[in-house]
């Protein structure tokens, strides 16, 4: 585990270095669990928005997107369930003082197996060399079944115990885990209590008549009370979608790994409202069309896996995770729910206005069903970000390199006149000009060709256009592969469709 963590520390030491992601309000010692994002990390973050915006909204007929507000009426998060439910059971420690979720404490514990079964995969591997076949042996190896047993076990005990209320047997279960505080080391463990994630504020003046309003822990809702709006202007017809990015709020407990866990964030959303009886299909539809877009960015299919809820929450009918390989393991990337028709009901009812619609392929109205997307823009980020950390042995030096997808990349090309004589920045400056109004370009003519290269490699820019003194005899440049870091002299008026071919959004979609 140790390595991982230091490819973690290193990841975001890298992201602080280079201007991609900043502690918030760092000069006051930061803000916990805020970030700010940087000159490359806010390019980076664009870009992942607009990958998703694109294939989700422009790509899909029938998915249009909105914009709402932040605020919304506070009687939206009574009928969400989120006045009431919206709670994480927290747990103290009475010898450190410190708080944790008593849900993350189990995960953490069972996450901890999960690493035995890795090792034993490990070994076994090494043992077997080419005969081995890791699926088999992860289904038949009596070792790594008892493993599997046990994560099940702990998990339907916790899983029962939320659904049920019954915070005394959280705590009893962590206790019989044997789980202590990773400060003080002891079981010295509090009662679990449920604590209520959504951040208050107060709208008008604060005498009386002042609202008790909440910052938006989800952006769904404000589709959900703009159901009826988006489908009346925009004549959309069932099935169709609404998507919509944003910020949310969570008051996290425990906000840890870096963007992994934040308490202002920014998620991604899409409702997709359906005829009752038809949302199974649909839940199927979206797992594959939403697996297919993580695939698509090329960063190894091995890393990602479902994870099927196994006790529904009340409101939905079918719910799984898509998990990442984070640095840290395996975890939720993206969720997709089948929603059935609570939402769109329990808005009906609080307001008491119907939110329906009229078929006219089977002539009925009803209240359709919702099947929704949801990913974290930042957690997002951070897969992009710890993927494409890599750090290579080039000529017995260390290479540092982002291998962000060319599409995301913050900066798409560099040019970088070979000195700062000569004519080579002017002519540099002129090739910018060109592609500048395309691609996120940068010139740079400060430190060594070398120095400059390594710069960009830093950032993940995947093209370093170099002018030289053939450059001003024949207008070609020298235009280095970030990846392979291969050369080759193109002409000026090939730049263009070179950067344009390699960034392109279709190269990823199909
Ligand atoms: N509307 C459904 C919903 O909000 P969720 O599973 O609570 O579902 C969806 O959140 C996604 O939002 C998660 O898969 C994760 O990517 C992201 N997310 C949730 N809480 C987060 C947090 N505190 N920090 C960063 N991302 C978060």
């Amino acid at each position: 585990m140790a390595n991982y963590e230091d490819i973690f520390k290193k990841v975001v030491a890298h992201a602080k270095e280079y201007g991609f992601v900043f502690q918030s309000s760092e000069v006051y010692d930061g803000l916990g669990a805020v970030y700010d994002y940087g000159p490359y990390g806010s390019e980076l973050k664009n870009n992942i928005r607009t990958y998703w915006w694109k294939s989700m909204v422009n790509m899909n007929e029938n998915i249009v997107g909105i914009d709402a507000a932040i605020f919304m009426h506070p009687t939206t998060w009574k009928a969400s369930g989120h006045v009431d439910a919206f709670n994480d059971p927290l747990i103290d420690n009475k010898d450190s003082k410190k708080r944790y979720r008593a849900d993350v404490l189990i995960e953490d514990h069972t996450a901890k197996i999960e690493n035995k079964i890795e090792k034993e995969v490990k070994k076994a591997a090494k043992r077997f060399g080419n005969s081995f076949n890791q699926e088999q042996f992860i289904n038949t190896n009596p070792r790594v079944l008892g493993y599997k047993e046990k994560i099940s076990a702990i998990m339907a005990r916790f899983s029962k115990a939320m659904e049920n209320d019954d915070l005394a047997d959280i705590k009893t279960q962590i206790e019989e885990l044997g789980i202590v505080c990773p400060v003080s080391g002891t079981k010295n463990w509090t009662n679990v209590r449920q604590f209520n994630l959504m951040f208050k504020t107060q709208m008008g003046s604060t005498a009386d008549g002042a609202n008790d309003l909440y910052l938006r822990p989800e952006t769904a809702q404000g589709i959900f009370v703009n159901f009826l709006n988006v489908q009346k202007t925009a004549r959309m017809k069932i099935p169709f979608g609404i998507a919509q990015t944003g910020k949310a709020f969570r008051n996290e407990i425990v906000a840890r790994q870096f963007i992994f866990r934040m308490r202002e964030f920014e998620q991604m959303e899409m409702q997709f409202f359906v005829r009752p009886g038809e949302e199974i299909q649909w839940y199927e539809h979206w797992k594959d069309a939403r697996i297919k877009w993580h695939h698509s960015l090329g960063m190894g299919e091995e890393n990602y896996r479902f994870h099927d809820h196994e006790n529904l929450a009340h409101y939905a009918n079918a719910a799984c995770d898509i998990e990442f390989k984070f640095p840290f393991g395996f975890k939720e990337l993206e969720g997709i729910h089948s929603r059935t028709d609570f939402d769109l009901k329990s808005h009906q009812e609080h307001a008491g206005r119907k939110l329906q619609y009229f078929d006219p392929e089977i002539n009925e109205s009803y209240v359709p069903y919702v099947v929704e997307t949801s990913i974290g823009l930042d957690r997002m980020f951070l897969t992009i970000l710890s993927h494409a950390y890599n750090e290579e042995k080039v000529n017995g030096d260390t290479r540092l390199v982002l291998n962000i997808p060319a599409m995301l990349a913050p900066v798409k090309a560099a040019v970088l006149p070979l000195t700062k004589k000569d004519n080579m920045p002017e002519k540099a400056r002129e090739i910018l000009k060109e592609l500048q109004c395309d691609f996120n370009c940068q010139y740079e003519e400060k430190d060594s060709i070398g120095k400059r290269y390594r710069r960009q490699d830093a950032i993940g820019t995947p093209f370093c256009i170099t002018v030289d003194h053939q450059t001003l005899e024949d207008n070609t440049v020298t235009v280095r592969d970030r990846d392979t870091m291969e050369q080759s002299r193109v002409s000026i008026d090939k730049l263009h469709s070179i950067i344009s071919k390699k960034v392109d959004i279709k190269n990823y979609l199909q």
